[in-house]
């Protein structure tokens, strides 16, 4: 599902943010990924999503080798993945509903498919009454559960999650987990999740992987206690 080859990422100012990644994820998996402030947890994850190349080495997901997408290619091929960041990125002058259907309409989904995916995204997330609320009329926990609702309603094989819990106190993050979770078994998507929680990833244990300098230095299949040394 995602496989990482020998990739290194330097950039054009000649900073080394990954040197020599190998890993790979399987169909269904949720893995978190942690390590220091700039250790390179985002810069995989754009190169993940096709926002950044790789200086050298594979990229592949959902078969698809990601480092050699054409520019006009990366739009089509992001509809194969879900992506959440730490600040929600809705549209502010959409309702919810508007910032839902939105992504389905750049697709050319029908209205009327629209429509029940919207209402069966909303239902997941649990959020069905705030329809025709606009995004600041929400609580951060809530334009968050909207965010994922948007990023899972076209039904990516993956979804990637970039400190989607990094601006909510504990209660919310704990909220936000459980959805994931929900989803994870529910549709079978391959979640990666990105945290700097450490409370999260010793509650909730999933395998995780640990990035340092650029470099996988553990990863860990059970999860296991993760000391905030490391
Ligand atoms: N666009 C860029 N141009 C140059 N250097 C960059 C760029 N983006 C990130 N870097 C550098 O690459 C390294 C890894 O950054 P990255 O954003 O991947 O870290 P991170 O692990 O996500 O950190 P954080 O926990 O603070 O979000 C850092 O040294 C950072 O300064
Ligand atoms: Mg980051």
């Amino acid at each position: 599902m995602i496989e990482c080859e020998h990739v290194y990422k330097q950039y054009k100012n000649g900073t080394n943010a990954l040197y020599d990644v190998n890993f790979s994820v399987k169909q269904g998996e949720f893995v978190y990924i942690i390590g220091p402030t700039g250790s390179g947890k985002s810069t995989l994850i754009k190169l993940l999503d096709g926002e950044e190349l790789p200086t050298k080495g594979n990229v592949e997901v959902v078969g698809i080798n990601v480092g050699e997408l054409k520019r006009k290619q990366v739009p089509i091929y992001r509809r194969n993945i879900g992506v959440v960041f730490q600040d929600f990125r809705l549209l502010p002058t959409k309702t919810v509903y508007e910032n839902i259907a939105y992504a389905l309409e750049v697709i050319n989904m029908k209205k009327p498919q629209i429509k029940k995916r919207v209402d069966e995204v909303l239902d997941v997330v649990s959020l069905k009454e705030k329809k025709t609320s606009f995004p600041h009329e929400l609580s951060g926990g809530q334009q968050q559960r909207i965010a994922i609702a948007r990023a899972i309603a076209n039904r990516p094989k993956v979804l990637i999650a970039d400190e989607p819990t990094g601006n909510l106190d504990p209660g919310k993050s704990d909220q936000i987990m459980n959805l994931l979770e929900r989803i994870n078994k529910r549709y079978g998507t391959t979640i990666l999740m990105v945290t700097h929680d450490l409370t999260l990833v010793n509650k909730h244990r999933k395998r995780t992987v640990v990035l340092e300098h650029g470099h996988i230095v553990a990863d860990l299949a059970q999860g296991g206690y993760v000391r905030h040394d490391q």
